[in-house]
């Protein structure tokens, strides 16, 4: 029998409705119009993604629409992730689209993990989801927009630590790599270079210098030629075998080594003309930045400057990033510096990665 004839006249056009909303979805061509309405929440997400790897964000989507959607036909329908920083920096766009996992019919929900491409750069960012069709117009958003902020550092297995390197490390074969560059040859080329910036920051033959996280004591080779008896040298490290091997290398009577902890420098009050930090504030986290830079700034003799590497970034709001590499906002650093009393200078910079620099500071007291 002809189904028109068991509908009244008056209710077709709802019953063309009704089954236009439980058709299968069949889309081959992009869907548009004014009805394309879909409310999309975030369920959970971790606030932390590794950077260059999927990040994965259960979202509830619901489809307000008056037409089935789903991922078939040449139109797929899905949740479009689109990424921008929270600093409003500009970055890299990587946005994503991951396909609903089944037809979601008007008015229903479908709760699933998606599947969104994650920036490539250390930084803070704020992940948008919408749904949309792959190369179609996306839909109105139902309620507040999903969005949801992640802090993008290292992939989760870069596992560094440097009292792991230096406890496995051979130091009598190998003195070089532990403390980062990978040859002897290297390890030589920078030690002149590392003391000259320091000289052209002042540092005198007389000079009396303290070099946090001196490592297997590249600068004290080079302060070792170059400092006079009236001088001094002070090298401190966290890890112990990097202090027992200096104390056996570099054994000029004015020069002396000892453990520090993480945020604590073992040295006098007001004893130093310069503090070294090379290559150390790479690794710290800013809270135990601040910490050491307050140990420097109690340990500097008047007059004298605290001079530190540190990666900056215009994507990150305070600090991304794992031992590995550390990479902080620059007003952020200034302001942990301010509190310390110190005032800063950029001496010198090199590009690091991505957007992110190796910039040199100056800091002396204010
Ligand atoms: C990349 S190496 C640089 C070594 C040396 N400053 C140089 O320029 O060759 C970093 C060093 O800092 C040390 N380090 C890391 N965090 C430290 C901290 N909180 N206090 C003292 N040393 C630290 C590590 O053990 C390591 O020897």
């Amino acid at each position: 029998m002809n189904a028109k004839l068991l509908v009244p006249s008056a209710l077709r056009p709802a019953a063309r409705r009704v089954a236009r909303a439980f058709r299968p979805v069949r889309h081959v061509a992009p869907l548009c119009g004014p009805d394309l309405r879909a409310r999309v929440e975030v369920v959970r997400a971790c606030p932390v993604g590794e950077a260059g790897r999927p990040f994965d964000v259960t979202l509830r989507v619901t489809n307000h629409s008056p037409l089935p959607v789903g991922p078939e036909g040449t139109h797929p329908v899905g949740v479009l992730a689109r990424w921008s920083c929270a600093t409003g920096a500009a970055c890299d766009p990587c946005d994503g689209f991951a396909p609903l996992p089944r037809a979601v019919y008007p008015g229903e929900s479908v709760t699933a993990v998606f599947r969104a491409p994650a920036p490539g750069y250390l930084g803070d960012y704020v992940a948008t989801f919408a749904l949309g069709q792959r190369g179609g117009p996306s839909f109105e958003a139902v309620g507040p927009a999903a969005r949801f902020d992640v802090n993008v550092t290292h992939p989760f297995d870069a596992g560094f630590n440097y009292l792991d390197i230096y406890s496995k490390a051979d130091l009598g074969r190998d003195h070089w790599s532990a403390s980062g560059p990978p040859s002897a040859a290297e390890f030589e080329r920078l030690k002149p270079i590392k003391l000259d910036l320091l000289k052209k920051l002042g540092l005198t033959p007389d000079g009396r210098l303290l070099d946090v996280g001196c490592g297997t004591g590249l600068l004290a080779a080079a302060a070792e030629a170059y400092l006079s008896d009236r001088g001094g040298y002070f090298g401190t490290d966290l890890a112990p075998e990097a202090v027992e091997f200096c104390r056996r290398t570099y054994r000029r009577p004015n020069f002396r080594f000892a453990v520090n902890g993480m945020t604590t420098v073992p040295a006098p009050d007001a004893a130093f003309d310069a503090v070294a930090f090379y290559s150390v504030f790479t690794h710290t986290y800013p809270d135990e930045t601040a910490l050491l830079l307050a140990e420097a700034a109690r340990a500097l003799a008047p007059g004298g400057v605290v001079f530190a590497d540190v990666f900056t970034s215009p994507l990150v709001s305070r600090s991304a990033g794992s031992r590995y590499a550390v990479e902080v906002n620059r007003d952020h650093l200034l302001r942990l510096a301010a509190l310390a009393g110190l005032s800063a200078e950029v001496v010198q910079a090199l590009p690091w990665v991505g957007p992110a620099t190796r910039e040199f500071f100056a800091f002396r007291r204010k």
